[in-house]
């Protein structure tokens, strides 16, 4: 079975003590995650070692970062590290939101260098990947999306990409209350495993996790999440508020 992960991304809110009640107020609420199941908190980066310290000891329960740079370190002003990442025991890292696509110009081609200087210091991307409005209309989004992967995953070796978690996150679902249906949700996640099955042949993309993103919330997080090829969801808006991402922590099938 591959992994189930309910992932909260809080982008840029929050102060330190809403975040600190965030997280003891999802801690303080009955969830079971299983075996297979993770919740992953991409927390802003003053508050890493904050979210580490609450989680610590907790099962199946990770912090990430929502962003590093592709560079080992040196004179990059502001920018933070991988190594200073894992130095602080972080395992995941969001790379390629579409808002830092947009906002900061990252292209597919320094995804890839993220990409892989997170692999060589043992840390798991969550790879985002989606399509905007205008490409959805012209129903060209398979061929976005793939182009996407080609470009940041596929110099991978098969062993490297079973390192990768992946969201699809079509980018007029964020944010605005509109999500994919699950339907949809499902073609997408179905046709980025055959392209990886394409690629690594299909015992490794039935390996992979492919997250959903996009409005989900509670109400609608059972029938995204019970898609074939749905494994979970990376989530914004609702995971800034504890019984909307208990009950999308409770839904991961
Ligand atoms: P949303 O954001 O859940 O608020 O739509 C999802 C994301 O951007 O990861």
């Amino acid at each position: 079975m591959r992994k189930q992960i309910a992932a909260a991304n809080w982008k840029m809110n929050l102060t330190l003590e809403q975040g600190e009640q965030l997280l003891d107020g999802i801690l303080s609420k009955p969830h079971s995650l299983k075996a297979d199941q993770q919740a992953v908190f991409a927390v802003p980066f003053p508050y890493l070692l904050m979210a580490q310290q609450k989680l610590a000891g907790k099962q199946n329960v990770f912090v990430a970062a929502q962003n590093c740079y592709s560079k080992k370190n040196g004179a990059y002003t502001g920018e933070v590290s991988v190594e200073m990442l894992q130095s602080i025991g972080i395992t995941y890292v969001v790379l390629g939101h579409s808002e830092r696509r947009e906002y900061f110009q990252e292209s597919n081609r320094l995804l890839a260098d993220k990409v892989n200087i997170c692999i060589d210091y043992s840390i798991t991307p969550i790879f985002c990947c989606g399509e905007p409005l205008e490409i959805r209309e012209a129903n060209t989004q398979n061929e976005y999306v793939a182009k996407q992967l080609e470009e940041s995953l596929y110099h991978l070796s098969a062993e490297q990409l079973q390192k990768i978690v992946i969201a699809y996150e079509p980018i007029w679902a964020i944010g605005t209350g509109k999500t994919a249906s699950s339907a949809q949700a499902q073609e997408m996640h179905a046709f980025i495993r055959t392209q990886l099955a394409g690629k690594y042949g299909a015992a490794i993309a039935d390996t992979i996790s492919i997250l959903y993103g996009g409005s989900v919330k509670a109400a609608n997080a059972v029938d995204i999440f019970s898609q074939a090829d749905v494994d979970g969801g990376l989530v914004g808006g609702a995971s800034l508020i504890v019984d909307e991402f208990v009950a999308i922590i409770n839904a991961l099938k």
